[in-house]
């Protein structure tokens, strides 16, 4: 059956293209006849999540027969004290990325455009596309990371909304905010500018309090419980913003948007520092071993101040097969544009060595 007329009637749709999440464990596991693999493919925690927040979940389990509390109250309450603002700053989602969909079909429709880096987080040029504005992917300066300049240049008066990953995924470059807040000062005034820190927590001693060191009309921050706090598949995250921007977009938000377990999970998580601080400081620590071997080896593909790192090979769709027969699942960037690349997340300090001992074998069987 043919649906050329889907793409007649909503006719953005002729260019979009569906998210490509890492592989799960089970389908490398039926593809390759394997009893046992590794996910380094979604920038997961691989530690689990914080004892506090299971033991929330446990409890709250027996009440999921009702709905959650649509206004997540307790959730934006904790989050609005942890960060020193009003509750009705706080925008909630299933996880950011919600966050950063809601924002982006609020604020920018047919005729608008949307502003991000080339080698940025995916999902604006998805988001754009699918709210109906226009993407204007911005070439990325040296070193992969975000052209600021360029990107200030890029905006117009069709602009209406500017992402920034800081730091970024996939190419874990980092922005300080002296050099954001000279870009944010650069721009109009009524554009939303969403700085994305899903990774900020691996960052927190080197960025310090950005949601009140940066200041602009439209800024936007958006944090998530995916990564440093071991939340992914709760899903959910949060943005602080200036509460007629959160009021707005509640407005096109799901009423239900953050299940109970998530909700509750979160609050116990945000209430645990110590065990994010502490899986932080394992992580960072994991990144630093892996990069080194890569260095070693002549392939990495630069720095990360995230949870990941960059392998830059020239035959990187073999290595990732090769690592795939083997039980490791890195995400390729060929959807970024960066061929060359695969994405490694940290993993536990078992699964990195698993990984790292692979690749030198693949790379002795590859110059042999
Ligand atoms: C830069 C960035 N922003 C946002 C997200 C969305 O994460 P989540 O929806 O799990 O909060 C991701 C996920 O990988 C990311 O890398």
């Amino acid at each position: 059956m043919s649906i050329n007329w889907l793409a007649r009637t909503v006719p953005q749709t002729s260019g979009l293209y569906p998210y490509v999440p890492g592989k799960p464990v089970e389908t490398l596991l039926r593809e390759k006849g394997l009893s046992h693999a590794v996910k380094l493919a979604s920038n997961e925690n691989p530690y689990g999540p914080s004892p506090k927040a299971m033991a929330a979940m446990c409890a709250a389990a027996a009440g999921v027969h009702r709905y959650p509390d649509g206004d997540a109250n307790q959730l934006k309450e904790a989050i609005a004290a942890f960060h020193q603002v009003h509750r009705n700053q706080v925008l909630l989602g299933n996880g950011s990325n919600e966050v950063l969909e809601l924002l982006i079909r609020a604020f920018a429709g047919a005729g608008n455009e949307v502003v991000f880096s080339r080698r940025a987080f995916i999902v604006y040029a998805l988001a754009a596309q699918a709210a109906g504005a226009i993407p204007v992917a911005v070439a990325e300066a040296d070193g992969l990371s975000h052209d600021l300049d360029a990107m200030a240049a890029a905006v117009n008066e069709r602009t209406r909304v500017v992402c920034i990953a800081n730091p970024n995924n996939p190419t874990g470059t980092l922005h300080g905010n002296d050099a954001l807040q000279r870009f944010l000062d650069r721009l109009p005034r009524d554009v939303i500018v969403i700085i994305d820190e899903a990774y900020y927590e691996f960052v927190a001693d080197q960025l310090g309090d950005s949601v009140h060191e940066l200041s602009h009309p439209g800024l936007v921050i958006s944090r998530t419980f995916s990564k440093a706090y071991g939340l992914a598949g709760c899903r959910v995250g949060y943005a602080i913003a200036d509460a007629g921007i959160t009021a707005l977009v509640n407005r096109y938000r799901e009423p239900f948007n953050v299940n109970l377990l998530a909700q509750v999970a979160a609050v116990a998580a945000l209430d645990d520092q110590q065990w994010v601080l502490a899986r932080v400081a394992d992580s960072n620590a994991e990144r630093t071993r892996l990069e080194s071997a890569l260095a070693a080896w002549g392939i990495s593909g630069g720095a990360s101040f995230c949870n990941f790192v960059l392998l830059r090979h020239e035959q990187s769709g073999e290595i990732l097969r090769r690592l795939e027969d083997r039980g490791i699942i890195p995400r390729p960037l060929a959807p970024y544009g960066m061929v060359d690349y695969l994405r490694i997340s940290v993993g536990t300090a078992a699964e990195n060595s698993e990984c790292l001992q692979a690749l030198e074998a693949i790379l002795a069987d590859l110059g042999a």
